[in-house]
C-alpha cells in the first residue's frame, strides 16, 4: 500500500518588503541578500494575519471536494504558537467547518516539526487506511530588526492532505534522524523574536545533514544517484545550495553542478517568501513540482528537513503520475505576485506592531484580502472571521486602504 501527500497547497501573507528596500535602509550592498543569501523579497504580515489565518487559508483549497468525514485528525506544526495552551489547529478546524470526531494538536520543535507531523500522518493512516490526516504547517519568521537574520525573516504556511491515495507524493519508509542538544537557534516563551547563533547554526546544520545521511544509508537508504530532485529546508535559499554541495561531497557521488541541478526549481518560491520555517520544505515541495518544466512523475525527491535546537530527518519519496492535476500553480504564483509593496518605515511599523503578547484588547483593522481575518483579541480571547474576498485596491501604497467584508462574525474565541 502507498502512502504520503494526495494534495498540497501554500499560503502567504498581504505584504512583502523587497530586501532591496531593506538593503537600502540598513546600509548593505544588496548583492548579500540577493547573492550571498539568495533572497529576493521577504513575506510580511499584516496585523490581522497570523499563523491560524495563513493555515485556514492554504488548508481551504486543499479540502475542496473532500468527505470531511474522513479527516479524523489534524496535525499542526509550528513554532509561531499564537498560546501556550490551546492548539492553534482548533481554531483552523472550526474556520474549516470541519467534523467535530477529529483530533487536533500541536507539535513543536523549531522548523523540523512539518516533517513529525508527516511522519505520524503516514502511521496513522497506514493503521486506518480509509481515513484522511490534515498536516498543517505554518510559521511567522520573525528576528529583531538589526539582526544578521532580519533579511531571512518571512511567513507562510502549508497544508498536505495524507492519506492511502497519494495523488502527488509516495512516502518511503526509509529515514534518517539526528537529534543534538545545540543552541543555534531559539525563542524563549517572554520573547516574540527567535535568537540566533547565525554562522554556529549553520555549521550545525551541515552536521545534522551529513549525519541523518549517514543514518539513512544505515536504515537502508538509496544511494544519492537514485534521486532525481532534492529539497531542503532553506531559512535562506543559498543554504540549500551550500547543503547539498556538503551531502553531494560528503557521499561523494555528484559534482557540484550535478548537485546544484538536483535542487533547481525547489528554491523559486522560498527566493521570493523567506523563511517559513516549518513550512520551508514542504514550500520547497511545491515550487519544484509547479515551476519544473519536465515531467517529474515517478522521480524520487529526498527531503532534508531541520529543526534548530535540533532534530533533522532526511527521507524519500516518489512523485505520481498525474500528480499535475493536483496542482494549483496559478493560484499560488498569483499569492506571491499580489502581496502588496510596503515601504521600510511600513515595515518597522508592522514589526513593532502589538501582537497580543502584551495581553492588552486590540480591534484589528481589516487589511488582509484573504479568506481568514484576525479581527480582534479581547478579553485574552483571539476572534477569527471568515471574509468574502475581494480584491486588493489598485494603488496598494497606503497600507490600512484594503477592504474585506466580514461574513461569519461568529467566529472562534472559544
Ligand atoms: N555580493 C554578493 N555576496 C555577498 C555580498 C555582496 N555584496 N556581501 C556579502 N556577501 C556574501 C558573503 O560572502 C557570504 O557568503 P558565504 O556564506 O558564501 O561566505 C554571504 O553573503 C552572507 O554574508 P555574511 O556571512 O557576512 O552574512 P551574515 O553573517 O550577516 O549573515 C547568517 C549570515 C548568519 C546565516 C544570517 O543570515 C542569519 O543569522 N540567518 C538566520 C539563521 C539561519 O537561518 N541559520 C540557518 C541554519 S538554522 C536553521 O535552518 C533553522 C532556521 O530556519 C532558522
Amino acid at each position: 500500500m502507498q502512502l504520503g501527500i494526495e494534495n498540497i497547497s501554500f499560503a502567504t501573507s498581504e505584504y512583502v518588503l523587497p530586501l532591496a528596500t531593506l538593503a537600502d535602509a540598513v546600509g548593505v550592498e544588496v548583492g548579500k541578500f540577493h547573492i550571498g543569501i539568495g533572497q529576493e523579497n521577504m513575506s510580511v504580515p499584516a496585523p490581522d494575519e497570523d499563523i491560524v489565518t495563513m493555515a485556514a487559508t492554504a488548508a481551504q483549497p486543499v479540502l475542496e471536494g473532500q468527505d470531511l468525514s474522513a479527516i479524523r485528525t489534524v496535525l499542526f506544526a509550528t513554532e509561531s504558537g499564537i498560546d501556550q495552551s490551546k492548539a492553534a489547529g482548533v481554531y483552523v478546524h472550526h474556520l474549516l467547518g470541519l467534523d467535530q470526531r477529529c483530533r487536533v494538536v500541536e507539535l513543536k520543535q523549531a522548523c523540523y516539526s512539518a516533517t513529525a507531523a508527516l511522519q505520524m500522518a503516514v502511521a496513522l493512516v497506514a493503521r486506518r487506511p480509509e481515513q484522511k490526516v490534515l498536516v498543517i504547517a505554518s510559521d511567522v519568521a520573525r528576528y529583531d530588526r538589526d539582526s544578521s537574520g532580519e533579511p531571512t525573516q518571512g511567513a507562510g504556511a502549508v497544508a498536505m492532505l495524507v492519506s492511502s491515495n497519494p495523488a502527488v507524493l509516495a512516502i518511503e519508509a526509509e529515514s534518517g534522524l539526528h537529534t543534538a542538544d545545540v543552541m543555534d537557534f531559539w525563542r524563549p516563551n517572554y520573547r516574540s523574536t527567535a535568537l540566533v547563533d547565525g554562522k554556529y547554526s549553520v555549521s550545525v546544520y551541515m552536521d545534522a545533514l551529513r549525519a541523518a545521511w549517514d543514518d539513512y544509508r544505515e536504515q537502508g537508504g538509496h544511494d544519492l544517484a537514485a534521486f532525481d530532485r532534492f529539497c531542503y529546508h532553506q531559512p535562506f535559499t543559498r543554504l540549500a545550495v551550500k547543503a547539498h554541495r556538503t551531502l553531494a561531497k560528503h557521499s561523494g557521488e555528484l559534482t557540484d553542478e550535478q548537485a546544484d541541478e538536483q535542487i533547481a526549481n525547489t528554491l523559486d518560491y522560498n527566493r521570493q517568501i523567506g523563511n517559513t520555517y516549518t513550512a520551508s520544505v514542504y514550500i520547497g515541495l511545491l515550487s519544484l513540482l509547479e515551476n519544473a518544466e519536465e515531467d517529474l512523475s515517478g522521480k524520487r525527491v529526498g527531503f532534508f528537513s531541520y529543526g534548530s535546537g535540533s532534530v533533522a530527518e532526511l527521507f524519500g519519496g516518489v512523485v505520481q503520475p498525474g500528480y499535475r492535476e493536483m496542482l494549483r500553480t496559478a493560484r499560488h504564483r498569483e499569492q506571491i505576485q499580489r502581496r502588496r509593496e510596503i515601504d521600510h518605515a511600513t515595515y518597522t511599523r508592522l514589526h513593532a506592531h502589538p501582537d497580543g503578547l502584551v495581553g492588552g484588547d486590540h480591534e484589528f483593522t481589516p487589511e488582509t484580502t484573504a479568506p481568514f481575518r484576525l479581527a480582534a483579541i479581547r478579553g485574552h480571547k483571539r476572534i477569527y472571521e471568515t471574509v468574502a474576498q475581494v480584491s486588493a485596491p489598485a494603488d496598494a501604497s497606503e497600507v490600512g486602504a484594503s477592504e474585506t467584508v466580514a461574513t461569519d462574525t461568529a467566529a472562534t474565541s472559544l
